[in-house]
């Protein structure tokens, strides 16, 4: 039987496992293990690839929103909007600065956060709009920007899936006051290791953002504000060097295997993804919508076809937020996007053969499993 994974580091690495191995020997024989030229290259290049002035590498995408959220001055008494829709990192770290993370729910169509329940949210203590660009497909920013601006707010874009994403032109990472990536091996631009980036155009935002990387240190042994150790190793830093120079080639590949999906998808009663014409999404996933999803996951699963739900719990009822007052029913488009969403395998190194078998099992489950057709109201 032929088997297709979600993914396939394997074969990814072949393509560059020599260059890597060049890299770490350098930075090997340097023995510079923290900073060093690997970093500044690491952050120069991905200023030219998303178009901002900085970047300040990180130890993980978590870490860039943490030490986003704390060089914005956020803390206790403040509140962030956001959706519910995400990893949990989004809102862990809003709650590990203090403030409150206030949940918003999503477009049934894009997944992504919706501006009229962001403008609904927003209260005299809201300080800020952490926009995800779930799935790698950028949110609603003009919108989003408008009421960030009608309210005096700040705009954190959550691009830990969105590396190379545009809406309207513009890149991700390069639409709110600060962005932040995540280099977790399974993204995009995957490290061989944690790591993150966090960018902006803001001169004042990137000088305390890069102090807040170090615990706050603004001169030898001086701290004007409590930091942490937020730094990116040298060695990852020059491991995604390697990679950064496969990205565009790889979104490309992505991003045909979703045109192809579509195509091959065409007559199944599942949901594909819906793209606004203003936005070119990467395809960090291809999600569908399917009323038996945890069923037509089960079939795939038997046939050989990796699959994942992104996310089966949403944030708002998780249990650590009990004490904010969530309850089932509270976010209905995200509670039942949890019911319905599934991930199919969309990585650079799949085949057309790959696709075709994902796409032929999922119309054969169609055909054998009674009425999986979505609502006329949710089908885009
Ligand atoms: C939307 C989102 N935000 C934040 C993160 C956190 O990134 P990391 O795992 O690098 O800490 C991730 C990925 O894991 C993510 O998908």
């Amino acid at each position: 039987m032929r088997q297709v994974g979600m993914l396939d580091l394997a074969t990814e690495s072949k393509l560059f496992n020599d260059e890597i191995r060049g890299a770490v020997h350098t930075v090997l024989d340097s023995r510079q293990f923290i900073g060093g030229p690997a970093i500044g290259e690491l952050e120069s290049t991905l200023c030219a690839q998303v178009g901002t002035k900085h970047a300040i590498a990180v130890s993980s995408g978590t870490d860039a929103l943490l030490c986003s959220l704390m060089t914005l001055g956020i803390g206790h008494g403040d509140e962030v909007i956001l959706p519910a829709f995400t990893f949990f990192a989004s809102a862990g770290s809003v709650f590990r600065t203090g403030a409150t993370p206030v949940f918003a729910d999503i477009d049934p169509r894009t997944f992504n956060i919706d501006p009229e329940r962001i403008e609904a949210a927003v209260t005299d203590k809201t300080k800020a709009i952490m926009v995800v660009h779930l799935y790698g497909q950028c949110a609603e920013m003009d919108a989003i920007n408008a009421i960030a601006k009608r309210h005096g707010l700040k705009v954190i874009e959550d691009a830990a899936q969105a590396i190379g994403a545009t809406y309207r032109g513009g890149n991700a990472c390069a639409l709110g006051d600060m962005a932040c990536l995540s280099f977790y091996p399974t993204k995009n631009l995957g490290g061989y290791g944690e790591g993150g980036m966090i960018l902006t155009d803001d001169d004042a935002l990137a000088t305390t953002a890069r102090q807040m990387r170090n615990h706050g240190e603004s001169q030898r042994y001086v701290h004007e504000r409590v930091g942490g150790n937020f730094r990116l190793d040298t060695m990852k830093a020059a491991i995604l060097l390697v990679k950064s120079r496969y990205l565009d080639d790889f979104t490309q590949r992505r991003q045909a295997n979703a045109a192809k999906y579509n195509a091959f998808l065409t007559g199944a009663p599942v949901q594909t993804p819906f793209v606004p014409e203003s936005h070119a999404p990467v395809y960090h996933q291809y999600t569908i919508q399917c009323d038996k999803r945890d069923d037509l996951q089960a079939f795939l699963r038997d046939r050989g076809v990796g699959s994942a739900v992104y996310y089966a719990v949403p944030l708002h009822l998780q249990k650590c937020f009990d004490a904010l007052g969530y309850k089932a029913g509270s976010l209905p488009v995200t509670e039942a996007a949890c019911h319905r969403v599934l991930s199919l395998p969309i990585h650079p190194m799949l085949t057309e053969e790959d696709l075709q078998t994902v796409a032929s099992c999922i119309h054969e489950f169609c055909e054998t499993a009674g009425p999986v057709a979505v609502s006329a109201s949710e089908a885009s």
